[in-house]
């Protein structure tokens, strides 16, 4: 059994919050794509832990894995898995041999390239994390590879072929000075090290055998996804997106299963109740219309601790968009969604949502496939009665009918416009505040 959780819009859904709910069932919790630009908050009994490589499913003991779809930064991992051994947990996190890593000069590359472009207005507010760079370079078949940090020889080989093209990039391209992450010499003894502490640590995996052996002998999988669908580099408003797919296809190719064995499992879209957007690109609902809309994206942003994880930049807030999350869910297929931060939403004068768009004076129930023609979109709004603030603990332990009738009204619509039921409700960050309507390992 297979439950597999994809981010319904632009990142930071709470993704985190409902892999540790769910991941309890799980023996093995595992990543598909993306690296350390994630930033994935858990909180049990009031201890927060903000994930950026490690598994989600760690804070509760799982396996976690890395997939060969992810690309790893080997000093973040090896940092992470230190300080949360400092907090007395003992992550048994696995590394897919096949998993690209990132290394000095995509991270110096990544802050280059967004320079550059941001003398054109183009660039794409990435989270200076190398991501882009790396995934360049394995689509480029010139990529570093885990495996190939096991071997000094290799890795020798690798970095000898590539780094010198990197140095000619950063010098002959851009003009500037390269530094030590074009050091073939102390690449090779820094990440030759990585890879030693990788194969003590019995952390290095083939991904593909490893789920396949543990499925085999009974074990229960979840697939954790990384970002979320409007940063797809597929499906997501290119080119204001990330490098890898988030959607649910990627749990397939980003760690060796068939897309059968996702498929017959559960795909919950994770769904925050308004949107929140770190980076450029477009959003319809964007709450910057005038002085009132900034003021109640502020209240917003306060309420909800709307800073990125990663990088603390504010995030941009707007309605829940409706056509956003028709696109996710066909693109995926959800089962179910998980609905969060409905609790950020109550006290307010009026709920709004994006149910459709217009557009050169049609009006579209999905997001157009341009993103030039995503940004002239104008939002059709639909009102919804506000609900009350409310002792959200206790409604969270008495249950989805202890939801004020307006907030319940609000999930019906969503739930039925994007033809998933509602497994789940956050009503606070903490574990102890999602409602659990429907358990997907029970499905
Ligand atoms: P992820 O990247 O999708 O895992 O989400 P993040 O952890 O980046 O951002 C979600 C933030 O909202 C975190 O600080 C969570 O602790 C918090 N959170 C999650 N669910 C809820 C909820 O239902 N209500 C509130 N108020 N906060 C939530
Ligand atoms: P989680 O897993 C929100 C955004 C960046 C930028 C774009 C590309 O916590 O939901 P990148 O560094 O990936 O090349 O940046 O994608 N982005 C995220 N936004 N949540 C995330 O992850 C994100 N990961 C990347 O802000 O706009
Ligand atoms: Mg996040």
């Amino acid at each position: 059994m297979t439950v597999t959780i994809v981010g319904s819009q632009l990142g930071d859904e709470g993704k985190g919050a409902l892999v540790d709910l769910w991941g309890g069932a799980a023996d093995v919790v595992a990543r598909y794509q993306g690296g350390d630009n994630a930033g994935h908050t858990v909180v049990e009994g009031g201890d927060e832990y903000k994930l950026s490589l490690v598994p989600s499913g760690a804070v509760r003991g799982k396996v976690g894995v890395l997939g060969n779809g992810c690309v790893v930064n080997p000093r973040t991992l090896f940092e992470e898995i230190d300080t949360l051994r400092d907090r007395g947990l003992d992550p048994d996190v696995r590394v897919a041999e096949r998993a690209h890593v990132i290394m000095p000069y995509h991270r110096r590359l990544d802050g280059i390239e967004e320079e550059a472009k941001s003398d054109s207005g183009v660039e794409v507010g990435t989270t200076g994390r190398g991501i882009g760079p790396t995934y360049e370079d394995k689509a480029g078949r010139r990529g570093v590879r885990v495996g190939d940090l096991l071997d000094t020889n290799v890795l020798r080989d690798r970095l000898e072929y590539v780094v010198p093209q990197k140095r000619a990039l950063i010098e002959e391209v851009y003009g500037l000075a390269a530094g030590d992450e074009c050091d073939v010499e102390s690449l090779v003894e820094e990440y030759a090290a990585f890879g030693r502490r990788l194969r003590e640590e019995g952390m290095t995996v083939n991904c593909s055998d490893f789920l396949y052996e543990r499925r085999q002998a009974g074990d229960a999988v979840m697939f954790e996804g990384a970002q979320g669908t409007l940063i797809d580099i597929d499906h997501g408003s290119y080119p204001y997106v990330t490098s890898s797919n988030p959607t649910a296809g990627g749990a397939a190719t980003g760690t060796g299963v068939g897309p059968t064995v996702t498929g017959r499992g559960e795909v919950v879209g994770i769904v925050k109740a308004y949107l929140s957007r770190v980076g450029e690109g477009p959003m319809p609902t964007e709450l910057d219309g005038d002085e009132r809309e900034e003021r109640l994206a502020d209240r917003i942003r306060e309420k909800g601790g709307e800073f990125g994880t990663v990088t603390g930049r504010p995030r941009r807030i707007g309605w829940l968009d409706v056509p956003m999350l028709r696109h996710a869910a066909r693109v995926s297929g959800f089962t179910g969604i998980a609905v969060n931060h409905v609790d950020v939403l109550a006290d307010l004068d009026t709920v709004k949502l994006a149910a459709a768009y217009e557009l050169d004076g049609d009006v579209i129930e999905t997001i157009p496939a341009t993103t030039e023609q995503w940004a002239r979109c104008d939002p059709v709004l639909k009102e919804f009665e506000p609900w009350p603030a409310v002792d959200w603990t206790t409604v969270a332990e008495e249950g989805y009918d202890a939801m004020p009738t307006n907030a319940r009204e609000y999930l019906d619509y969503v739930s039925g416009e994007v033809g998933a039921p509602v497994y789940a409700v956050g009503v606070g960050p903490d574990r102890a505040e999602t409602i659990e309507l429907v358990d997907p390992f029970e499905q």
